[in-house]
């Protein structure tokens, strides 16, 4: 097929438009032949009977944008060469764009200065990085808040160290006393060290204690699944390290819930990561994670995680909320306990049941947020 010069016009506008790319010439001074490609009109929302005017571009630069690109402008055209520029543009309507313009300055006959320039329309890579920047700044909280479970472990262990000496000394004491001559100065002393353990175990559950208190809560009304899509990457993360295959099914238009967003991530965080090494130390070749919304009879919204591993003994399955109770080597036994004093405080709690035909499923609910009135 041959193309006219004719096609080669439409050809290299549809470009633009696939592109998101425009292009402009213009003068300084402005001796009124200024060019705009009508992708340009299309990027900035401009009707295309208006003429060209980089002034307009300027008067539509985002406030912040506006001193950084007027002085860099203002040194440019002192010269020739190139200008690289990044801003936001508020269109009339409102809508703010994030372009790249790219110029190109040479003196032009006249001594005017001439700027052939290109305008890229790069908003969607824009909001797709401030999306995983918000999901970055997430993690970042959800990790610190797993560190919080591993001071708690720290702490526990700290704790046995005067734990085992109170009772070194009470069976001194005993010892002692048990003979018809009892060492009283002697026995007084392990009586004196007894309280003063004590006072130090004392101290380090205080510590422990303020340290829970004061981190504060932040309930905030949101949408049950976004829940599960902020914390995305991070379940991804555990499904690849089981191998096992991650499922959602969330149910659509559920009510919005009134929660800690951050901590019920963590508690989602905790059961999925509880099921990805439950398919890994079961060597579970066919792993399967599901993470499930549904909205109950009661109209409460419910959250599940469940998977098809080896589920909870008989015997565990009556201690696994238990603070420090784990049947992994290097586990802390802190992530059932720490996600039941999450929902715990927001008046919910988490349950276990076995999951048909195999494996563990954990459940909770959320509170549902009050009608706006
Ligand atoms: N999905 C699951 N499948 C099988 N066992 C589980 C599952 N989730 C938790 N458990 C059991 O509950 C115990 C406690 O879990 P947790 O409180 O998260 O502590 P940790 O993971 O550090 O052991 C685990 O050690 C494991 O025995
Ligand atoms: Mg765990």
């Amino acid at each position: 097929m041959i193309h006219t010069p004719g096609d080669a016009q439409d050809l290299l506008r549809e470009a633009q438009e696939i592109a998101q790319l425009g292009n402009t010439e213009f003068f300084v001074p402005d001796n009124g032949v200024n060019y705009w490609s009508p992708q340009v009109y299309r990027m900035l929302g401009v009707d295309p009977s208006e003429s060209p005017s980089h002034v307009r571009i300027f008067a539509g630069l985002h406030p912040e944008d506006r001193d950084r690109c007027l002085i860099a402008w203002s040194r440019a055209i002192r010269g020739t060469g190139r200008l690289e520029l990044s801003y936001r543009f508020v269109r009339a309507d409102g809508v703010v764009r994030h372009i790249e313009a790219r110029y190109r300055l040479s003196r032009a006959e006249g001594g005017s200065l001439r700027a052939a320039g290109t305008l890229h329309d790069v908003t969607e890579r824009k909001t797709a990085e401030e999306a995983a920047r918000r999901a970055q700044a997430r993690l970042d909280e959800v990790g610190r808040l797993a560190t919080l479970g591993e001071i708690a472990a720290g702490i526990s262990h700290e704790l046995n160290q005067p734990l085992a000496a109170i009772s070194n000394y009470a069976r001194a004491c005993e010892r002692l006393l048990s003979t018809p001559h009892p060492d009283m100065p002697e026995v007084a002393s392990a009586l004196g060290e007894i309280a003063a353990q004590a006072m130090r175990a004392g101290e380090i559950i205080h510590r422990l204690r303020g340290m829970i208190r004061h981190r504060e809560t932040h309930r905030t009304v949101i949408a049950p699944n976004d829940l599960i899509r902020d914390v995305m990457s991070l379940l991804e993360m555990d499904a690849r390290a089981s191998r096992s295959a991650l499922r959602l099914d969330l149910a659509p238009s559920l009510p919005f819930v009134l929660v800690d967003g951050v901590q019920i991530e963590q508690v989602i965080v905790n059961l999925v990561h509880n099921a990805a090494e439950a398919l890994i130390n079961a060597g579970e070749m066919a792993g399967e994670i599901t993470v499930r919304t549904t909205l109950d009879d009661a109209g409460q919204v419910e959250v599940s995680v469940s998977d098809n591993g080896p589920g909870l003994a008989p015997g565990v399955e009556a201690r696994v909320f238990e603070p420090f109770f784990t049947t992994k080597t290097e586990g802390t036994g802190l992530g059932l306990a720490i996600s039941r004093s999450i929902l715990e405080a927001h008046r919910s709690q988490l349950s276990y049941q076995a999951n048909l035909p195999r494996g563990a499923r954990f459940t909770f609910y959320l509170p549902t947020a009050p009608e706006p009135s």
